[in-house]
């Protein structure tokens, strides 16, 4: 049985991981408002993602006999002074994803909790995958510039995404796969 603590601690990082969600839904109907529908997909794929991982650390409370808890989720950012901005947020968002999983991973071999390190491993490689993704678009942004022919060519070339290998092996089977 998970202890307190982590049920605690896991049940912040659902909430964390909703939020993510939120906020990358919210950057598609910005890129929705810009026209910039190739992004707005990109993003749209990203928060399914996202909600994805939600329902990892809701499945993994209960299978190891815990209650997950709904928390509020904060209202996330609706507006931003460009696209390259977004791209921006992305990146630092990722950032502060990845140091909550490193935290928890932390707090896990503290509690000899064996379990919830192999559980938590997935997504310590999944977050290698999704800073690394917005890095690469943040660096082509820059060369990119905030209009013109190659804003929309990379617009274009987003808009091509397919989930992450890890969460698409992940769904396969499952409702969210469908
Ligand atoms: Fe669930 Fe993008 O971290």
């Amino acid at each position: 049985m998970i202890s307190q603590t982590m049920q605690d601690a896991f049940n912040k990082q659902m909430n964390a991981e909703a939020y993510s969600g939120y906020l990358y839904i919210s950057m598609s109907s910005y890129f929705e408002s810009k026209g910039l529908k190739g992004m707005a997909k990109w993003m749209a794929n990203q928060a399914r993602e996202e909600f994805f991982h939600t329902s990892k650390f809701y499945h993994y409370i209960l299978e190891r006999g815990g209650r997950a808890l709904m928390a509020p989720i904060d209202g996330p950012t609706v507006d931003w002074d460009s696209p390259l901005k977004v791209w921006e947020n992305v990146v630092s968002h990722e950032r502060k994803v990845t140091s909550l999983i490193n935290n928890l991973m932390n707090m896990a071999k503290k509690e000899n909790d064996h379990a919830s390190e192999v559980f938590l491993q997935w997504f310590v490689s999944e977050q290698v995958e999704e800073e690394a993704a917005a890095d690469e678009i943040l660096q082509k942004m820059k060369i990119a510039g905030e209009a013109g022919a190659v804003l929309f060519m990379m617009d274009n070339e987003l808009g091509q995404r397919v989930l992450s290998p890890l969460v698409a092996a992940a769904m396969v089977g499952t409702p969210a796969a469908a």
